[in-house]
């Protein structure tokens, strides 16, 4: 079996490239990565001898094709995007061009050179949000999409058009929206990387509005996990929800955040809202746990713990990219906020 899995520097396809190679060592593994500022090849420093890594962009017809004709690949996952909301609020046009023209190029290889499956991995956030006094409410498959950001249109198009290859050509996808995962390799403008680097310099502790909304957290190895059940044996044409039922409140994480690492709550600072800001993400994962038997395995505890002595042992992976471009970005997003 030969897999491509696109966007496998960063975080979830970083995470997901260690996990196969763990749970599938006879496979072959090809990680296409343009490797944009969110892309690490450090992430995938101790696997480099197990894969094949190219350095192109999923957008680039010309890269795609000569890539898809070489190596015909068996199963693609593509990971890759364009994944943060503040940044497509200040810069909607990479956005459309990785997330949706990336996904046709893609695909458009796929129908080419054919293909066993062709995975999409999308969020949660092409359904919008819910409100925050209705906690009986979840997203189902069936949930109309109903984007709020830059970043979540581009991900419902992309989807979208996903659905329109499977109906149109018979391309043979599958698509999964999970939560927000939280873990190793997370790069440090998310919300949890971004507080524990903050706390462990005693900086300032920036949450939006009064830090109310509330997202659904997932480990990343169990959304690693489900990802390669769907592949495996989830229904073309179908769409997976995947989520563990653990929501938070945002100001309930930084504070947790705070206690671990012994840090006062003082360094809480508020700063004003994101534009468009969605109140609540929760997802009803029923169906692939009745259809194929996922649950999450990692407890939010456990997890969070997991999570914060990884950067305390891995400074090395972090503290890089927290200086240079980085401090850029962070002085344009919160120097006058
Ligand atoms: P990330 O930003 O950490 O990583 C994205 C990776 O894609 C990077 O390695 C980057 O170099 C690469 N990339 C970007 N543009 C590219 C292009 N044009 N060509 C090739 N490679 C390119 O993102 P992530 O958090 O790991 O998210 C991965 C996927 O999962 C995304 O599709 C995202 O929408 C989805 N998702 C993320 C979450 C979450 O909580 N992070 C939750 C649900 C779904
Ligand atoms: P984020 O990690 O950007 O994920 P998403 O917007 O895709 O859910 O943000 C998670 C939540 O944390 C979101 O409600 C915005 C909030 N947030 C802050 O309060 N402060 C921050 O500095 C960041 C990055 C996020």
């Amino acid at each position: 079996m030969k897999i491509v899995i696109t966007g496998g520097a960063g975080f979830i396809g970083g995470n997901f490239v260690h996990y196969m190679i763990k749970a599938h060592p006879e496979y072959e593994i090809i990680v296409l990565d343009k490797l944009t500022y969110a892309g690490n090849l450090e992430t995938l420093a101790s696997v480099m001898d197990k894969i094949k890594f190219v350095k192109d962009d999923i957008a680039d017809r010309n890269a795609v094709f000569k890539l898809f004709e070489e190596e015909k690949p068996d199963v693609v996952v593509n990971f890759a995007a364009e994944s943060h909301v503040d940044r497509s609020i200040e810069d909607p046009g990479i956005f459309l061009k990785t997330n949706v023209i990336g996904t046709q190029t893609l695909m458009d290889a796929c129908r080419e050179y054919g293909i066993r499956r062709y995975h999409q991995v999308s969020t949660d956030e092409v359904y919008g949000d819910l409100p925050l006094d209705r906690p009986d409410l979840f997203f189902t498959e069936e949930t109309p999409l109903h984007t709020s950001s830059p970043y979540s249109a581009s991900k419902a198009s992309a989807d979208l058009l996903v659905q329109a290859y499977y109906r149109t050509y018979n391309l043979p996808v599958t698509i999964s929206r999970c939560s927000n995962n939280y873990g190793p390799y997370h790069f440090p403008e998310k919300l949890i990387p971004l507080m524990i680097a903050n706390a462990l310099a005693d900086k300032p502790l920036p949450v939006y509005g009064k830090g109310e909304n509330v997202r659904d957290w997932l480990y990343v190895e169990d959304h690693c996990k489900a990802i390669d059940l769907i592949i495996h044996k989830g229904k073309v044409g179908e769409v997976y929800n995947i989520g563990g039922h653990n929501e938070m409140r945002n100001i309930d994480i930084v504070k947790l955040i705070c206690r671990e690492l012994g840090k006062p709550e003082s360094l809480i600072t508020y700063v004003t809202d994101r534009k468009g800001h969605d109140l609540r993400y929760a997802i009803n994962p029923e169906k692939i746990h009745n259809e194929l038997g996922w649950l999450p395995e990692t407890t939010f505890e456990n997890g969070i713990k997991k999570t914060i002595e990884w950067y305390l042992n891995n400074r090395s992976w972090w503290e890089p990219i927290i200086s240079g471009e980085y401090m850029d970005y962070y002085e344009k997003m919160y120097g006058n906020r």
